[in-house]
């Protein structure tokens, strides 16, 4: 275990460290005394203090050291732009960022390319420059998706990886432990603080028989959504194991993995095998391989390890399913989907078929959809439904151009767009079916929640296999089924689909097409980041100040929110998300849909300097320009949701000093200390109906101190002063963060002493 073998073959320095991890491992296996499953093997081999971290599943909270991160461009401005505000001279952590999010389909490959890369120019410069000067590998736009660039090439068995994109664990497809994240943990990482995520339940998956016929490993997992549903895998590690699993091509458990993210796993994981080492071998990483393999032991679960939850799949039964509309989670059987499509009178003719995506472009999947396009052109047939690939990369997008297959699919009457998310984050301009008319659409995507691919509620997006949307493209029909039905072919002659066939890997290697990685030069420091001042996407940010070590005394509450007040009441997504980059215009956003206790409205609040009511940012920014520190008052769970750092940034930004609720989700709550920002609680959570949106508070911050409460004194518009206490879960560390304004400081302040 003690030699040097790299992480890829594109970063010098990076190395693969099974010896640590193996000691790692001795230590906590001492301590736990017990078998141990695969995904528990990989988070407690990155511990940071194995000696000392508790370790329960479900319980505790596990600090980790990552190997990699990973970013794509939309969310990677703001992560690298905290980074920067640290003023650390390169990422502490290999990291890479990935083109691919802001990229429109409208008529195909090149075309789309070009003009996204004159519209997102800034974007694109800021990131190639930042990169350039952090030390992060830069994938251009036209390189590929994220999770495929990934898998092809950083991936490496029993690694463990952090991505700001929630199907990262596509990289469970060689076995590494991959986990979607928000920005404000890449940041921590890029940064060299530990990362935290709640030690994980492990649901064990066996997968029995091999795969046949028409169904593919996308059918495991959308039959698992189904078992499991949306909520299912919530605070669990997805285990596949068994003869199922070694059955099935690398790709083909990325493709798994990728989907785990649709019933809200924190990741999923497959064993090293045979099957990985062979993609290994043909990306070129065969010394990964080998060495993977002299690790083997601790690259599976130990024997008798237990799991939380137990499913079992037998793939000789398994049949082809088909998962929507609306949601990944409703799944149906090719056998059934005829009649149900007609019992909930979802519409039959079929407008679009699109397969590639993140989720479903391995070279195995695009020969089977093209063995299939060629038995319809055989056949004198094309598809009736429109129908579009993306390719995952740059490197599939050559390697099946130089194969045939992409001709095949243009034959077919298919259009190729660029390597990109396109249709799968919204980025289509479609134009053949009007907003508001209902319509079918069937896609190898992952996600099909409403509006997600066009905007159009009234599409009805399913999710299934690029084999069943090629055939079901032919058929341009909701109620074809290819396993049982015929087709008639140019002469009217009835004739059934052959069941797919495909190879794994491509016989004569993968071609790599053009070469779209910017590698960071070897003088970074001469390199000069890229952001217009005048920029109204993007905005360097200044770091937040320190604490004045004083007491807060008279401050208003900015607004008392009253029910639910998710991170999208607090920063709302949608048209904001353009200005994701740019801190102070996207906290014209901040609260606006949180509920107001006085009035039962959403962004209406009274400013107490001039009587009159106004919208939640404006007023913030009244009181931050007369330097006027003020509160938040929230109601139960305050910052639900997702982990959006900006949730947490804009309070900060607008002059925020403490956020004081019934109760906190913990994200939220971490990534309020983080910004510097007081996430407190009522001791009392009755004292909330006590306050009113007029009173001043003052907030005793000279009390905070690890596990002791801090007084908030109230003063009343009318009456007489109280005390409320407040509880906060602040350690040592996480103080520090609020005596130097954020976590970013002190990061920069230690790497300065
Ligand atoms: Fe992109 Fe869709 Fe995957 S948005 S990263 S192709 S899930």
């Amino acid at each position: 275990l003690d030699r040097k073998v790299k992480q890829n073959l594109l970063e010098e320095g990076n190395f693969i460290n099974y010896k640590k991890m193996s000691e790692n491992l001795a230590v906590v296996r001492s301590r736990l005394n017990r078998p141990l499953t695969y995904a528990e093997k990989i988070l407690y081999s990155h511990l940071d203090n194995p000696h000392e971290q508790d370790i329960e599943r479900g319980v505790s909270y596990l600090r980790l050291r990552p190997d990699r991160v990973a970013c794509q461009d939309a969310t990677a401005q703001m992560a690298i732009l905290q980074f920067m505000s640290a003023g650390m001279p390169s990422v502490a952590n290999p990291t890479t960022v990935h083109c691919d999010h802001l990229i429109e389909a409208q008529v195909g490959g090149e075309k789309d390319l070009e003009r996204a890369i004159n519209i997102n120019k800034e974007v694109y410069d800021f990131l190639a420059s930042a990169c350039a000067k952090y030390n992060i590998g830069f994938w251009k736009p036209g390189s590929g998706i994220i999770h495929q660039i990934i898998l092809e090439n950083y991936a490496f068995p029993g690694g463990l990886l952090i991505g700001t994109d929630s199907h990262t664990p596509n990289a469970a497809g060689l076995g590494m432990a991959a986990i979607g994240v928000g920005g404000a943990d890449a940041v921590d990482v890029m940064a060299n603080l530990p990362w935290e995520l709640k030690a994980p339940k492990v649901i064990g998956v066996k997968l029995t028989g091999a795969l046949n016929g028409w169904t593919t490993p996308k059918d495991v997992i959308l039959k698992l959504a189904g078992i499991l549903t949306v909520k299912g895998g919530t605070g669990s590690i997805v285990e596949y194991y068994g003869e199922g699993a070694s059955s099935m091509s690398a790709t083909g458990k990325a493709t798994c993995g990728n989907m785990g993210a649709e019933i809200g796993a924190t990741t999923s994981v497959f064993p090293y095998d045979k099957a990985m080492f062979d993609y290994l071998v043909a990306t070129k990483r065969s010394d990964i391989a080998e060495f993977a393999k002299t690790y083997q032991k601790e690259l599976q679960a130990d024997e008798g390890a237990e799991y939380d939850q137990h499913i079992e799949i037998n793939l000789n039964e398994l049949e082809p399913h088909i998962n929507g509309p609306f949601t990944p989670d409703l799944a149906t059987p090719i056998s059934k989907f005829a009649q149900a499509a007609k019992e909930n009178n979802w519409p039959e003719e079929l407008k679009v078929g699109l397969i590639g995506s993140c989720t479903n472009s391995s070279y195995e999947d695009m020969t089977r959809a093209a063995s299939i396009a060629r038995d319809a052109l055989d056949h004198g047939l094309k598809a009736k439904a429109a129908f579009v690939v993306t390719p995952g990369s740059e490197q599939i997008r050559a390697t099946i151009a130089r194969d045939g297959q992409l001709q095949t699919f243009e034959e077919f009457g298919g259009t190729v767009l660029a390597n990109a998310c396109g249709p799968c984050i919204g980025q289509w301009d479609r134009r053949d079916t009007p907003k508001g008319t209902p319509n079918s659409i069937l896609s190898s995507y992952n996600r099909n929640f409403t509006g997600r691919n066009d905007g159009n509620p009234a599409t009805h997006s399913f999710v299934t296999s690029p084999d069943l949307v090629v055939a079901m493209s032919i058929a341009g029909s909701l109620y074809f089924n290819p396993l049982t039905d015929s087709l008639k072919d140019k002469d009217g002659k009835e004739f059934k689909l052959q069941a797919p066939t495909g190879a794994g890997l491509p016989d004569r290697g993968y071609d790599p097409g053009q070469n779209t990685y910017q590698a960071p030069p070897a003088d970074r420091a001469t390199v000069q980041v890229q952001v217009s001042p005048t920029s109204d996407r993007l905005q360097v940010l200044s770091p937040f100040n320190a604490w004045n070590g004083k007491d807060a005394t008279d401050m208003p509450i900015l607004i008392k929110a009253q029910g639910k007040t998710t991170t999208d009441h607090i920063s709302m997504a949608g048209p904001w998300l353009k200005y994701r980059g740019h801190l102070d215009n996207i906290s014209n956003n901040m609260l606006i849909g949180a509920i107001n206790a006085a009035n039962g409205e959403a962004n209406k609040v009274q400013n107490f300097t001039t009587g009159e009511w106004d919208a939640v940012p404006a007023v913030a920014r009244d009181y931050k320009a007369k330097n006027i520190p003020w509160v938040v008052i929230g109601d139960w769970n305050y910052g639900e949701g997702s982990s959006r750092e900006h949730a947490a940034l804009e309070p900060r930004h607008l002059g925020g000093l403490a956020i004081i609720t019934r109760s906190f989700a913990r994200i939220h709550e971490t990534n309020l200390k983080k910004q510097g920002m007081l996430p407190l609680t009522f001791a009392d959570p009755a004292d909330y109906d006590k306050i009113s949106p007029e009173d001043k508070v003052d907030i005793l911050c000279t009390e905070l101190a690890v596990g002791k409460p801090i007084t908030m004194r109230v003063h009343p518009k009318n009456g007489k002063d109280f005390d409320v206490k407040l509880n906060h879960t602040f350690n040592e560390a996480q103080i520090e963060w609020f005596k130097n304004g954020s976590a970013l400081n002190t990061m920069a302040k230690n790497a300065k002493n």
